[in-house]
């Protein structure tokens, strides 16, 4: 958990595209691989239905749906999402950083008490809701989480969709109770007469608010560990914020895994993948393919070019990337200025998961 890289080089350098029978899938770990993957949408689908496999229905969401149900859902979010006015985001984004680090003490779980309500409270401005209490967010997140695991651990599914009902009973709420300007003001008010179904959008509103917060919050901890043991990459956030951003994202990689589906027989990678197998795309060892990034285990925040797949690629390349990285700078950029000697007190505790690296608790002193 605190350095899959190791094991993904092993992997790649022994064979890059292997059969996992346990799990009935290909394991890629080639950045060329994953990425003519992630864009062979004629091949390869999200959707596990097409290949006959029973899906949940509260699964049924944007990362889960091909085209046709999939555009006009991403068009009425990209379009919510882009309504925001991004400037003033930034802005309030930057105030609530200074906030938050100034009313800290010396000594800190950065987890618990920064990165987790900076990413809570941006994703509910974005979206136009008040925040949901934090302690219930910290019992119904891990479960959800978890099922991205289930493929190893189907124990967890019942938990995962419990814990999924609790945030659709908030979305639903928030469909009534938002503030003009925000997502759930454009989606409730566009919704009416576009014909779409309305679990479909739902449940992609959940997601939305669950990466929102959950993915940016595993990237802002992840990055600071990451500078904590490459002392001198935070100066680059004032200096190169955009490069360092990519950098932190590739040499991180919270969404260590995505999967697809074959639907038809391809050549890939000197394999034929079958119609029906599934493909294991390991995004954490592309972004570390030292035939894409030179010196790939080096974190290097002047890095550039920088083709990472952090944020995915193709149609369902990540909608809130763009968030992630405004946050990523707003905090980093401050802590470069203010608190530059930032250093653990303690050890980093992971989260334990497959799919989404994360990290646990992270005791920092801050000056
Ligand atoms: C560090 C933070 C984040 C990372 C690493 C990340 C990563 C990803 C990745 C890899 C995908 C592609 C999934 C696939 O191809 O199956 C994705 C999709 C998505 N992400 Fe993010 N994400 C982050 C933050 C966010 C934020 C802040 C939001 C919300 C504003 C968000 C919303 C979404 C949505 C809705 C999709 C589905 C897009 C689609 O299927 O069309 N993510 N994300």
């Amino acid at each position: 958990m605190r350095n899959p890289a190791p094991v993904y080089h092993a992997w790649r350098e022994s064979d890059p595209f292997f059969w996992y029978e346990e799990l009935d899938t290909w394991v890629l770990t080639r950045h060329q691989d994953c990425a003519a993957v992630l864009k062979g949408l004629d091949r390869f689908t999200s959707d596990w239905r097409r290949l006959g496999e029973g899906t949940p229905d509260e699964l049924i969401m944007l990362q889960t749906v091909d085209p046709p149900d999939h555009p006009p859902v991403r068009r009425l979010l990209a379009a919510a999402y882009r309504s925001r006015d991004h400037a003033a985001l930034a802005a309030r984004t930057a105030g609530r950083v200074r906030r938050l680090l100034a009313d800290l003490p010396a000594e800190v779980d950065f987890v618990r008490e920064v990165a987790v309500p900076l990413t809570v409270e941006t994703i509910c401005d974005v979206l136009g809701v008040d925040p949901p209490d934090l302690d219930w967010l910290a019992g119904v997140s891990p479960p959800v989480i978890d099922t991205m695991d289930a493929g190893l651990r189907p124990e967890v599914i019942p938990a995962g969709l419990a814990a999924r009902a609790e945030l659709d009973a908030l979305m639903e709420r928030w469909m009534s109770d938002h503030r003009p300007g925000g997502m759930f003001a454009v989606v409730s008010e566009k919704l009416r007469g576009m014909g779409l179904d309305r679990r479909l959008v739902m449940n992609s509103l959940r997601s939305t608010f669950h990466a929102g917060f959950e993915s940016s919050a595993r990237l802002l901890a992840l990055s600071l560990l990451a500078i904590i043991d490459n002392p001198g990459a935070l100066r680059f956030f004032a200096k190169t914020p955009d490069t360092a951003v990519d950098e932190v994202i590739r040499y991180t990689s919270q969404v260590q895994v995505l999967a697809r589906g074959c639907l038809v027989d391809t050549e890939l990678g000197g394999r034929t993948v079958r119609a029906g197998q599934g493909v294991t795309l390991i995004i954490g060892a592309a972004n570390r393919d030292p035939a894409v990034f030179p010196d790939p285990d080096a974190l290097l925040p002047d890095r550039s070019p920088n083709p990472h797949l952090g944020f995915g690629r193709g149609l369902h390349a990540c909608l809130g990337a763009s968030l992630a990285a405004m946050q990523t700078r707003a905090l980093f950029a401050e802590l470069a200025v203010h608190h530059p000697e930032v250093r653990p007190c303690g050890e980093p505790v992971m989260w334990e998961s497959g799919t989404l690296r994360g990290v646990r608790s992270l005791p920092v002193t801050l000056s």
